[in-house]
């Protein structure tokens, strides 16, 4: 077979870029899903010239948006045959309301509602695969995230830890829900807390907050260190037939109580489904 394909969100950056770094050493052909395309550029030059792999390709896409995630599907569409592995990583924080070009509060657009729309629209070119994988990066505050389904939005209250964490949880809910709808299949599906990472991320803090943790942020992982248990599920022949599965770095670890909550994620599909307009259909009688 030629070589493997895997595409990583959120690729020019931190866990992302040592993401991509890691697979390309693995000589996989990496599909580095950026937003910015000069910062895409620099770090695929990195990527080439540090691991010698040149099957490295950058394609743009803004995560906040439905529009922008569809073009990105019709042109990985157009130029691949099958997907591989899946990486879920990009992620950001707001610290005030925003809304996207959709309406959608950012947090829950970028972080989770684009992992649930993307990994849906390339389900069939992971079906290619023959053993496809789908890992998303996630975090252990996961534990302090509820899901708002009165206010999704948080037109009332807006709280950057409550939205952080309700998109952290939505994330695992979806991991689990898509593995249990991908049962013997060839797709296994799970996902990951990195540690705490030494990334851009903090530097994205507001003043306060980098001050907190900046104090902490010498005894951070590196981005190297934070993407490996990412590249473990990916590869490792130990995890080839594991999913739906939470990994705190490279242990199984129960999550939440409420991520395992059924009512809970048959709620936040349908209501996902809502909110990006897809009907999904893949998996359901597995
Ligand atoms: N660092 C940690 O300690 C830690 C702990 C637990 C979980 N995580 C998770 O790890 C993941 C990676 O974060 P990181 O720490 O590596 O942070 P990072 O260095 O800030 O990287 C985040 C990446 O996501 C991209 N991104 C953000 N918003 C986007 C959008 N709207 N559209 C497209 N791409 C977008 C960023 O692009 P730009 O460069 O253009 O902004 C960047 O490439 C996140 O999901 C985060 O929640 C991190």
């Amino acid at each position: 077979m030629e070589n493997k394909i895997c595409v990583v969100t959120g690729a020019n950056s931190g866990i992302g870029f040592a993401l991509a770094k890691g697979m390309a050493q693995k000589n996989f052909t990496v599909v580095m899903l950026c937003r910015n395309k000069e910062a895409g550029e620099s770090a695929k030059n990195e990527i080439i010239r540090s691991t010698g792999n040149r099957n490295i390709d950058l394609m743009i896409a803004e995560l906040s948006s439905q529009n922008s995630i569809r073009k990105f599907i019709d042109g990985f569409n157009a130029k691949y045959e099958r997907l591989d592995v899946l990486f879920n990583n990009a992620g950001a924080n707001f610290f005030s309301r925003q809304l996207s070009e959709d309406g959608i509060e950012m947090t829950f657009a970028v972080n989770y509602l684009a992992t649930f729309l993307m990994t849906n629209l390339l389900l069939p070119k992971l079906q290619k695969s023959p053993s496809g994988k789908i890992i998303t990066t996630v975090g252990e505050y996961h534990r302090k995230g509820t899901i708002n389904f009165a206010d999704i939005n948080f037109e009332k209250n807006y709280s950057p830890i409550k939205t952080g964490g309700q998109a952290l949880l939505a994330k695992i809910i979806f991991t689990y829900e898509l593995a249990r709808r991908l049962k013997n299949t060839n797709i296994k599906v799970n996902c990951f807390h990195p540690g705490a990472v030494k990334t851009q991320l903090q530097k994205k803090l507001p003043p306060l907050w980098r001050i907190l943790t900046g104090m902490f942020r010498p005894f951070f992982l590196s981005p190297e260190k934070g993407a490996e248990p990412g590249i473990y599920l990916a590869t490792s022949e130990e995890a080839e037939n594991v999913s739906g599965k939470y990994f705190n770095r490279f242990k199984e670890t129960r999550s939440s109580k409420l991520s395992y909550d059924l009512e809970t994620a048959k709620r936040l599909w349908e209501l996902s489904e809502e909110m990006t307009g897809i009907h999904t259909t893949i998996g359901q009688n597995n």
